[in-house]
């Protein structure tokens, strides 16, 4: 690093090369231990500790500092000496010297923060928020803070290399169609009419493509009002990118060839592409979601065929039964538990059986031929104590909630590592979702997705069996991305409108620019767009989307520490046209 005035080196870097060097660090007292003859200093800065001493002689010294605490600032000046070698530190960097001081100035005090700054300490998530600042002084926390820089800059390298474009689009923007709620900023000049927060750069991307920069990218933050989960926060950023002249199989290799890099780049880890592709349906009824876990197995497994027949009620009048294998023996409340967890996702329960001796045994079993019962057990080749969950019902209740099963033993069995990167694509989603409450077809990710090619022709006839290009990204159970080719004709852009009944007068009125921007040559083009926040949940182990950010919103949604959002005076409202329904809430 280079000389600044306050300091020659920082407090990372010294080593036994700089012994008998004469040397200034600045730094945060971490730690003062006062022997009376001799006073320890532990110095940190944002590079690492360097240990400094106060010798026995340096009266005058030792008396300046009598009141120096932790996390006063200081300036060091002094020589680099050994440290003798029972003293020596061989887990630290720094930890064969010791910096022998000529002097230290205090260059600020510090109050007594309100919790010690060291490493796994249980206090209030609250409270860590409130006072950020300090919590990011810690080294789990500020180690993210550095892996995410390195994660951006091996992104931007990999982009840049590649032809991509770094290219700034607006966030006061009009609504994007990413299906979440969006967050509204009123117009001053133009009273009663908002701005929405970009929900992602969605449509400039594409209008990127038609001005013909053929590559884009951002680093692109987004704004998204909806519920919070660990993984999702208000504001977030993705890697957001747009190719021209493109089909699927170029957007995954670009991708794959981007994730190798920085997962090379920061954590040295070497990924093997291709990665492992899947089609939605197939993902569904193996694993009971569209974003499943590989990093182990319990595959769901169809036994429709298998249980149809049985003297069962449920199996005879259910349109589908799955089932999957713990691989485990389960105690009687165990198994209530997954009931639960099945309960939860709209299914009336699951069924559960046990191979014991040899022999199958569950309250079903007994309305099974010998013939179905062997069947079964070599369908989900069971071994002796291993217990299985039945579920029946429509096709995706009753997968999606044995999939929440399954992942729960994942997590109770298999999961031990998340250092294990298992990544998939997901394609071939259906374009079009049925909404049986208001009765009408929505898209599954957006409008402007391009029907495959054979389903082209049947999007007004039967809009159920037509698949888009679309593709999800998923590592360890979690969605990294979500892309696809976009319709960029204009007349297949207008039957996709027209199937979720989008009028062309709605859709001008809403998107109208870039509806209007197809009309001048657009190229065949398409996208995607990894949470950056995401991948280096993943890339870090992990499960919390703030233990990424600087400076997250809290489950609340709200800041803690600047406490935002925040009440505003009334001549603010007035201002902008606004009036509270509540007015005693105002300012
Ligand atoms: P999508 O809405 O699927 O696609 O978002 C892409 C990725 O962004 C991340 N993400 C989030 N991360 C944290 N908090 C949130 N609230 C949040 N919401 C989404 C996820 C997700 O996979 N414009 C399209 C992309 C495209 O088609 O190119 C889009 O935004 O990792």
């Amino acid at each position: 690093m280079y000389k600044t005035k306050l300091r020659t080196h920082t407090c990372g870097e010294l080593n036994i090369g700089n012994i008998g060097e004469d040397i200034i660090l600045a730094g945060w007292v971490k730690r003062k231990r006062d022997h009376g003859e001799i006073v320890f200093i532990d110095l940190r800065d944002r590079y690492g500790i360097t240990q400094i001493i106060i010798e026995e002689h340096q009266k005058l010294l030792k008396e300046k500092l009598r009141d120096v605490r932790s996390e006063y600032v200081v300036q060091v000046y002094g020589t680099v000496r050994k440290r003798p070698e029972e003293m020596m530190n061989k887990n630290m960097f720094t930890g064969k010297i010791e910096v022998v001081a000529k002097n230290v100035s205090v260059l600020n005090k510090s109050e007594v923060p309100p919790f010690e700054i060291k490493d796994n300490i249980n206090i209030q998530e609250d409270l860590k928020l409130k006072y950020r600042y300090l919590d990011l002084r810690r080294d789990e926390l500020k180690n993210n803070i550095i892996i995410r820089h390195k994660i951006i800059q091996s992104i931007r390298e990999f982009l840049s290399s590649n032809d991509f474009l770094e290219i700034e689009t607006p966030v006061l923007t009009r609504n994007t169609p990413e299906g979440a709620r969006d967050y509204l900023v009123p117009s001053r000049i133009h009273k009663g009419k908002f701005y929405s927060m970009a929900q992602s750069p969605q449509l400039y991307k594409q209008l990127l493509m038609i001005a013909g920069f053929d590559r884009y990218y951002q680093i692109a933050r987004c704004f998204r009002d909806e519920d919070m989960r660990s993984d999702r926060q208000p504001e977030f950023t993705q890697i957001d990118i747009e190719m021209s002249f493109v089909d699927e199989e170029d957007i995954f290799i670009m991708t794959e060839c981007l994730m190798r890099k920085v997962f090379k780049d920061v954590i040295d880890v070497e990924l093997e592409i291709p990665f492992e592709r899947l089609t939605y349906k197939t993902a569904m009824e193996s694993y009971g979601t569209d974003k499943p876990d590989l990093r182990f197995g319990c595959k769901i497994k169809n036994i429709t065929s298998i249980v149809k027949n049985a003297e069962f009620k449920v199996f005879m009048q259910s349109e589908y039964t799955f089932g999957y294998n713990v691989g485990e023996n389960l105690s009687r409340k165990q198994v209530e538990s997954y009931n639960l967890i099945a309960k939860k996702y709209g299914l009336p329960g699951v069924f559960n059986a046990k191979l014991e001796n040899g022999e199958l045994k569950g309250s079903f079993v007994k309305y099974l031929t010998q013939e179905n019962i062997k069947r079964v057990i070599e369908v989900f080749s069971m071994k002796n104590n291993d217990t299985i969950f039945i579920a029946s019902g429509a096709w995706k209740r009753t997968l999606e909630g044995l999939g929440a099963c399954r992942k729960q033993t994942g997590l109770d069995y298999y999961v031990k590592s998340n250092k294990d990167f298992r990544f998939l694509w997901v394609t071939n989603y259906p374009l079009f979702e049925w909404n049986s409450g208001d009765n009408k077809w929505e898209p599954c990710h957006h409008i402007f997705t391009m029907p495959r090619d054979e389903d082209i022709e049947y999007i007004d006839k039967d809009p159920g069996r037509v698949h888009g290009k679309l593709y999800d990204l998923i590592c360890n159970g979690i969605e990294i991305s979500s892309g696809s080719i976009r319709a960029f004709r204009r007349d297949i852009q207008e039957k996709i409108m027209n199937v979720i009944g989008l009028s062309n007068e709605d859709a001008e009125k809403r998107f109208g620019f870039l509806i209007e921007g197809l009309k001048y040559g657009a190229p065949p083009h398409g996208g995607i767009a990894p949470g950056l926040d995401r991948l280096i949940m993943i890339i870090l182990g992990k499960d919390n989307i703030r233990d990424v950010i600087a400076f997250p919103k809290s489950l609340q949604a709200s800041g803690i520490m600047e406490e935002s959002p925040s009440w505003v005076e009334v001549d603010r409202l007035k201002e902008l046209g606004l009036k509270l329904i509540d007015e005693k809430k105002d300012f």
